[in-house]
């Protein structure tokens, strides 16, 4: 039991991120002359089911922050666009339809939807970008720092390897979905840490973030490479590490290698316990997810949004954007990595108390 502890404190990341800063909404300013009550509509559309934080988290907490800030008079419509853009325009364009009030959007395809945010626009519904940053005319914009969830898994590979990390390593990339402007933001901060230090042997951008897409590239990767060349394998998020392990377990792999992950999803937590996968990042979606309810009510109900945006990376130039960073001095990424080492028992907790909070009912 002690041995199991300790594998999963010295396994799983967390970014601690300080209060999301994104807003104080103000009511005081002359946009602050409430023009609705809260007797209002906030429509949701997620990106994904694979991946459980969307209906398991993210859109519990929205709905949940959106009823306390409104006297559960505010209603929210929800709907998910299982990594289809197409069904995702179609539900967005129902929410126009409707005539919700405002818009949280968490796009599958952010250059696609752009069309549809524009149409949103016309129809004079704002629209607020949530974690993925959507093309188009955004009013708003709440994400983590994407480039340092990229830098932490990294890094845990470097750390993972040990003293004799070399350019003889070979590390195979599986990358997130090119429609998912984040994919390439936890790319490029990973590359930062792992280029001049070990060999990208194979690389791979995963289409819908699609576990089974994950597991039948890497099951290329094991083929081109071979089973007993791989150092380890970056996975970006936690459902496509699932994949990758199945792969390499029926490609006959016996001592898996460091594999990287996010979203500290069960059963990464519990296969890091296995000691199948070697860390994942927790990204606290309260944080997120109340942000983004409170800037869509404050939209709607006419107040202005305060926001910070101290370490915009990439993307494009949102009207406003929220932007959560690590927590701890200077807030850059070694205040992250301090918390990281810190404090990791108690975010562990963390993650076992959010997941019982969710199945409680919040
Ligand atoms: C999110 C990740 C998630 C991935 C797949 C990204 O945009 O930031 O938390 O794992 O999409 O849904």
């Amino acid at each position: 039991m002690r041995r199991i502890a300790i594998s999963v404190a010295a396994s799983t990341m967390t970014l601690s991120l300080s209060a999301c800063g994104a807003l104080g909404v103000t009511g005081t300013s002359s946009e602050a002359s409430p023009t609705r009550g809260n007797d209002i509509t906030v429509g949701v559309l997620m990106p994904e089911k694979t991946n459980t934080r969307y209906e398991e988290f993210d859109y519990p907490i929205i709905k949940a922050k959106v009823a306390s800030l409104t006297e559960n008079k505010g209603k929210t419509v929800y709907a998910n666009g299982e990594a289809d853009p197409d069904k995702q325009a179609d539900q967005m364009q129902q929410m126009i339809d409707d005539q919700v009030d405002v818009i949280l959007l968490d796009a599958v395809d952010s250059h696609a939807i752009a069309e549809t945010v524009q149409k949103a626009k016309d129809a004079g519904i704002p629209v607020i970008a949530y974690d993925r940053l959507a093309e188009g005319p955004i009013d708003a914009y709440v994400s983590f720092d994407n480039e340092l969830v990229g830098e932490v898994q990294g890094r845990s590979i470097i750390e993972a390897l040990g003293e004799k990390a070399d350019t003889s390593d070979k590390i195979v990339m599986m990358n997130g979905s090119p429609t998912d402007p984040n994919a390439g933001q936890f790319k490029a901060g990973a590359r930062s840490e792992l280029d001049g230090k070990v060999t990208i042997a194979e690389s791979f951008d995963t289409k819908g973030w699609s576990p089974e897409a994950a597991e039948s590239n890497m099951a290329e990767a094991l083929e081109k490479i071979g089973k007993d060349n791989i150092a380890a394998v970056y996975s970006a998020n936690d459902a496509m590490a699932g994949g990758i392990i199945k792969a390499l377990e029926d490609g006959g792999v016996t001592k898996l290698p460091p594999i990287t992950g996010q979203d500290a999803e069960l059963s990464a937590v519990q296969r890091i316990v296995a000691g199948d996968q070697y860390m994942s990042v927790y990204k606290p979606y309260p944080q997120e997810a109340e942000a983004a309810a409170e800037m869509a009510v404050a939209k709607i109900q006419g107040k202005g949004i305060q926001f910070d945006a101290p370490r915009l990376r990439q993307g494009g130039q949102p009207h406003h954007q929220g932007h959560l960073r690590p927590a701890g001095p200077g807030g850059g990424p070694d205040a992250g990595q301090h918390q990281v080492h810190g404090r990791r028992g108690r975010h562990l907790q963390g993650v076992r108390h959010l997941h019982e909070r969710l199945q409680g009912g919040l």
